[in-house]
This record gives C-alpha cells, structure tokens and sequence, in this order.
C-alpha cells in the first residue's frame, strides 16, 4: 500500500522547480527528487527545528546545490517555483500562505488537514483550474489533496464543499468518508436529550449525504 507522500508525489507533475512550504521531514522533495518530478527544490519551514530535520535527509541534494533551504513564514523570501507544494497545514493556514505570496506558481498540490472548501474558493479567486481534488483513506485516515494549475474553473457549491473530483467521479475514499459520517449521524438521531435544532442539522446533513451514499 502506498504512504499518503507517494500518494501526493505521484500526482506532482514534471516540474524544473518545486517548494515544499512547511516541508518538516522533507520526504515529499526526496521522493520528488528521486521520482525525477523535479530538477531542483526548495525546503521550507516556519520551524528551524523542522527544517533541521529536511536539510539531514536531504543533505546530499543540498551539498550539491540541488535543494536549498530556508527558514521562513510561507512563502516569504522564496523565489518564483514552477510548482509549490502545501501538505499537511490546516486549509487557513493553507490559504494565508497563498494569499501572502508574491508569486502564482503554475501548478500546486495542496493537502489541508481541515476546511478544504476555504482552500477551493481561495484557489478559484487566485485564478486557478482545478484539475483533481478528491479524499483519499490512508493509516486509519482520510485526507484531501487538491491538484491546480493556473486557469479558469466555475465549480458548483456542491463541488465547493465536497471537492470536484470527489463530486463527479465518487472515488471509494470519498465514499468511505460519507459512509462513517452517515453512521455516525444515524448514531446521533438514536440518541435522547438532543436538541430539536441539532436534530434538524444531523438530518440535514443526511440529506446531504445521502446523495452520494
Ligand atoms: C504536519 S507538518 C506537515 C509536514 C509535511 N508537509 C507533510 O505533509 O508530511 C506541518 C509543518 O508545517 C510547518 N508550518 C506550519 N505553519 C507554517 C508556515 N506558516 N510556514 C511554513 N511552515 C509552516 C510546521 O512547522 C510543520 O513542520
């Protein structure tokens, strides 16, 4: 089975350069490197700790000028990359980081730990087609990858909040995500002492949900 980074480094496209904001470990760029996805690399963590810990992986790549690191907040003092990659932050933090930059790179793999939707909205105002997005069910957990490039997209709110991929072509982590949530909602509505305004959002999102399961 594959780990959630070579999920994420096999959806990278073929890029020159690439940065990995808030890199921590630094496997996605070593898996990059080694995947050829990329000829040279930035590291970047808001951490000097973290960022420790990515320049001894890639110790290597940077003794040969091949990577080079920076301790930074975002994007802050990173020069224009083909590609930036966001992995693992939470959507705000997601989208503050694209919000502050001084560039648009042409292509971005984004993985927000939580509020995708704010991630998707973000993008579609910077200008953005987005060319996957979906969940997938990795380790006892689900995450959401979203793939753009620069470019135009219309998505419906559905697409907003779900994920476009995931709305139109149904992929079994999206699935698999709805179908826990609709246990668990049904696990709410068997419940007493709940309220009658809660009882009417669990049974809204239901509703929802139950479109796709
Ligand atoms: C959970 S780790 C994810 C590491 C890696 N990207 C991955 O997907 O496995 C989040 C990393 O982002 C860093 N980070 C958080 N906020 C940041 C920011 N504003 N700018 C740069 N790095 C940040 C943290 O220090 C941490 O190393």
């Amino acid at each position: 089975m594959k780990s959630r980074i070579e999920i994420l480094v096999s959806l990278l496209p073929s890029v020159d350069s690439l940065a990995d904001v808030g890199c921590d470990h630094g496997q996605l760029t070593l898996l990059a490197l080694e995947n050829k996805k990329c000829k040279r690399a930035v590291i970047s963590d808001v951490s000097e700790k973290c960022l420790l810990k990515a320049q001894t992986l890639l110790k290597n790549y940077v003794d040969l000028g091949v990577v080079k690191s920076i301790c930074t907040d975002g994007l802050k003092g990173i020069e224009k990359v083909d590609l930036v990659v966001i992995a693992g932050m939470g959507g705000e933090e997601t989208v503050a980081i694209l919000n502050n930059s001084n560039f648009l790179p042409t292509h971005l793999l984004l993985q927000p730990m939580k509020n995708p939707e704010k991630v998707r909205k973000t993008l579609l105002s910077l200008g953005y087609f987005i060319e996957k997005d979906f969940t997938f069910f990795i380790g006892e957990k689900y995450y959401d990858v979203i793939k753009a490039t620069i470019g135009k997209d219309n998505l419906t709110l559905e697409e907003l909040e779900f994920g476009k991929t995931n709305v139109r072509e149904k992929p079994v982590g999206f699935i698999k995500k709805l179908n826990a949530e609709k246990e668990l909602l049904k696990g709410v509505l068997q419940k007493s002492g709940v309220s009658e305004s809660s009882m009417a959002e669990v049974l809204k999102r239901l509703e929802k949900i139950e479109k796709y399961v």
